[in-house]
């Protein structure tokens, strides 16, 4: 492969000023087809049956995170004002290599459900001496009809456990707590994780109408103040990660073909952390004529792009242990390169869907706001955060009065404050 090649790869990711502002408002379009039940809409548009939290929530809650590699029991406690103090936090993989597996297609629902009450046993310190209200973040396209009753519509980020599509998660869940003698904790609230950072970022600050997790897998959610579909205001889950009114180049077909469910979650397969260092491997497969299977993960790109180094060892260590191949230094310089775009490709295009809901809830002069942000992409991707508020500067304003903010860990607080909905405040 020579280097015009590879120059002729990193071009094939980008994304200029005309496409920025295309998918924007393709992602309008499609947010109002989507509210207008359209069935020509890519995007879901899920009510979530809750609304923002006032700020003065009080009480001790229990917090269920699952929706990625880990899955989390908190205790919180609540103490208005924006204010909570975390009394307890278990976490835990859902995949060890080698040594179980809970969400593979071998997997079996009872058996995952089975596996998170024992983690909330240990959150609650095994107390059976008082009742627990618990909140769930369940991070998956759920159709819902009220704030606890949430069925599984597919599943996404490549998880496959049977037996839930189609379930009412909290009943899978509930279940297991009385198969386990744990049945003094109650799920009460459902949530999507988006939803839970935008409950989090608006318990903390005013004017945040928008959550988003930039992660393993990429979602928004924004508070709906029209009538529409959802009775205002409600917050609506998107599902954007599902938007697919955007132009895809081959390596992206190659990936989607080889994913869990090809033509499903189109953008979310060019943005997410879960196949950002995947889209990488395949373009190095093709650059140095190899066929290594899942060689390169987001943490790798992030490592890639932290080299500073002069002869750029970092990279050509990395790309040697992955393919046993020894790579030039200017080669190394081009694949950072290659990095570099990828990851300025995933921001760009999620700061022109922040830009397409921003229109449809203000239209053209948004007022002074925050989009709360979770995710280790957003948090940790070098460029990552800068060519997005870039981005959105781009297409809202120089002078914008958008701004991101990383709303950390805001799983477990808006799972509380969900609960806090649900059961009422100083439960
Ligand atoms: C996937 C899920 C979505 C979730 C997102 C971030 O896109 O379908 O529900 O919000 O990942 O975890």
């Amino acid at each position: 492969m020579d280097e015009k090649n590879l120059d002729d790869m990193i071009a094939a990711f980008g994304l200029d000023a005309a496409e920025l502002h295309n998918i924007a408002a393709s992602f309008r379009y499609d947010i109002e087809a989507g509210l207008r039940g359209d069935e020509g809409s890519s995007l879901r548009m899920l009510k979530s049956y809750v609304g923002l939290p006032s700020g003065d929530e009080r009480g001790e809650y229990l917090a269920l995170d699952f929706g990625g590699t880990n899955v989390r029991a908190l205790r919180i406690r609540l103490d208005g004002e924006g204010k909570f103090e975390i009394l307890k936090k278990v976490a835990k993989p859902l995949y060890v290599p080698g040594i179980y597996d809970f969400i593979s297609s071998e997997a079996e629902a009872t058996d995952l459900f089975d596996f998170i009450a024992g983690i909330i046993d240990e959150a609650i310190e095994e107390d059976r001496s008082r009742t627990y209200c618990l909140g769930h973040t369940f991070s998956f396209p759920s159709e819902q009809t009220d704030l606890y009753n949430a069925k599984l519509i597919v599943w996404t980020k490549e998880f496959a456990t049977r037996g839930v599509v189609g379930e009412v998660v909290n009943d899978l869940l509930a279940q297991a707590l009385v198969r386990n003698g744990i049945s003094n904790v109650k799920p009460a609230a459902v949530i999507n994780d988006t939803v839970a950072v935008l409950l989090a970022g608006a318990y903390k600050k005013n004017s945040v109408y928008v959550g988003s997790i930039y992660a393993t897998g990429h979602n928004t959610c924004y508070l709906e103040p029209y009538g529409g579909q959802a009775k205002a205001p409600m917050v609506i889950n998107m599902e954007s990660g599902g938007f697919d009114k955007i132009q895809i180049n081959r390596y992206d077909h190659l990936l989607d073909q080889r994913s869990e469910m090809p033509g499903q979650q189109r953008l979310e397969k060019m943005v997410a952390g879960r196949y950002l260092g995947e889209l990488f491997g395949l373009c190095l497969n093709e650059a140095l004529s190899l066929s290594v299977d899942g060689a390169f993960s987001s943490v790798d790109l992030s490592e890639i792009l932290s080299d500073e180094s002069q002869d750029l060892i970092r990279v050509r260590n990395l790309v040697q242990q992955h393919l046993q191949v020894i790579v030039s230094e200017a080669m190394a310089g081009k694949l950072q390169a290659l990095a570099k775009a990828l990851v300025v490709r995933s921001a760009r295009i999620i700061a022109a869907t922040y830009a397409g809901v921003i229109w449809h809830r203000e239209g053209n002069c948004p007022g002074r706001q925050h989009i709360a942000i979770d995710g280790s992409v957003y948090e940790k991707m070098p460029y990552a955060a800068a060519a997005l508020q870039k981005a959105l500067s781009e297409l809202l304003g120089g002078e914008t009065a958008v701004d991101t903010v990383l709303e950390n860990g805001g799983s477990g607080l808006g799972a509380a404050l969900a609960a806090a909905s649900a059961c009422g405040s100083e439960a």
